[in-house]
């Protein structure tokens, strides 16, 4: 790895590791090599479903240096299965969980070398696109299909580290459609774009848009969000409109480990004042670990959160979360899958 940056220099994402793992299905199962390859380009056909029907789904995991020097995989099988969700929802030949898994820990066995010490990590990008070359699968499912495994060292994913984000409430745009919400599919990011874009246009200070269609709270366009004080968090309860987030859910075992209570229900933005004035608020999720909310805006009222610091449960929360991710604390849940290197 050398003549790369530092991760902490660059923007969450832009490095790639030198190696990748591959497997393509053409009408049957992947078929996985079983070696890693060195890191490149992609052929695939002009007409590929994937560029003309959008048939791509992916997912976002890390891997961490932990405390003994060894390697871990965070919540490995929580992403795999949310991947084989992904791929089901839109109609891409099915992915073999097993399969899935072992490209992962090769790519990551293969790249090791490039782990950054905490607090920085190894991203794993895992990606599934449709490679049929037909123009004309409008309203066909692709037969034949890349699944594929690249990594990035990584630091902070927000700018300056860990500190209070300033999150805008958007009540009247959708982040994308309801029913494919829970998962990962490119193109839900590509629905999201030109509303965050446009809602963010004119105020460098925010950080994320916190999507409220009609006045239901559910997460921003990189992570999901929490509200805390000394006995509860709360957070929107599942459904099929907002990523399932493995972060969310390991924060919520977590916060019950710890004896908080967990509220999964509605959130509404007027809740927001009230909590501001006497709570904390949170973000979740892979890339932004756990980050503290400062300053929420909504319309024209800019709302400060507790003293706009911080919050000390957020703070033990997101402490206990990374001592785990980092093999700092014990594995109680289950959570690490240790790899070579
Ligand atoms: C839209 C969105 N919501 C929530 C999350 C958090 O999910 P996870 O904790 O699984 O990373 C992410 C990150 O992947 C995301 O992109």
């Amino acid at each position: 790895m050398t003549g790369k940056p530092d991760p902490f220099s660059v923007p969450f994402g832009t490095i790639s590791c030198d190696w990748m793992t591959t497997a393509r299905a053409d009408g049957g199962p992947y078929v996985y090599g079983g070696t890693p390859e060195p890191y490149g380009d992609l052929t695939v056909s002009p007409a590929a479903h994937v560029l003309h029907y959008g048939s791509a789904v992916f997912d976002g995991l890390k891997a961490y240096r932990q405390t003994d020097g060894s390697l871990a995989v965070f919540r490995l099988d929580s992403h795999v299965e949310r991947m084989v969700a992904s791929a089901a929802l839109l109609r891409l030949p099915a992915v073999d969980p097993d399969t899935l898994r072992r490209m992962i820990v090769d790519a990551v066995e293969a790249n090791a070398a490039e782990v950054p010490d905490p607090p920085g990590s190894l991203y794993i990008r895992p990606t599934l696109i449709g490679t049929d070359p037909d123009i004309g699968a409008a309203a066909r499912p692709t037969r034949s299909a890349l699944l594929y495994v690249v990594n990035s060292p990584v630091g902070d994913y927000f700018k300056g580290g860990v500190r209070p984000l300033t999150l805008l409430v958007e009540t009247s745009i959708q982040r994308t459609v309801p029913q494919f919400g829970m998962i990962k599919c490119g193109a839900n990011y590509a629905m999201a774009l030109g509303v965050t874009l446009d809602s963010m246009a004119g105020n460098e200070a925010i950080d994320q848009i916190l999507f409220a269609t009609g006045g239901d709270i559910t997460e921003t366009g990189a992570a999901n969000f929490f509200l805390a004080d000394g006995q509860r968090v709360v957070t929107r309860s599942l459904d099929e409109s907002f990523l399932h987030g493995v972060t969310r859910a390991s924060v919520i075992e977590l916060a019950q480990h710890l004896g908080y209570e967990v509220e999964e229900r509605t959130i509404t933005p007027d809740e927001l004042v009230d909590w501001a004035e006497r709570g904390e608020a949170f973000l979740s999720g892979t890339a932004a670990v756990l980050a503290p909310v400062g300053t929420i805006i909504r319309d024209d009222t800019t709302l400060t959160v507790g003293d706009g610091q911080p919050g000390r449960n957020t703070m033990r929360l997101r402490q206990a979360l990374v001592d785990i991710q980092v093999g700092a604390a014990p594995d109680l849940f289950g959570w690490r899958t240790p790899v070579q290197g």
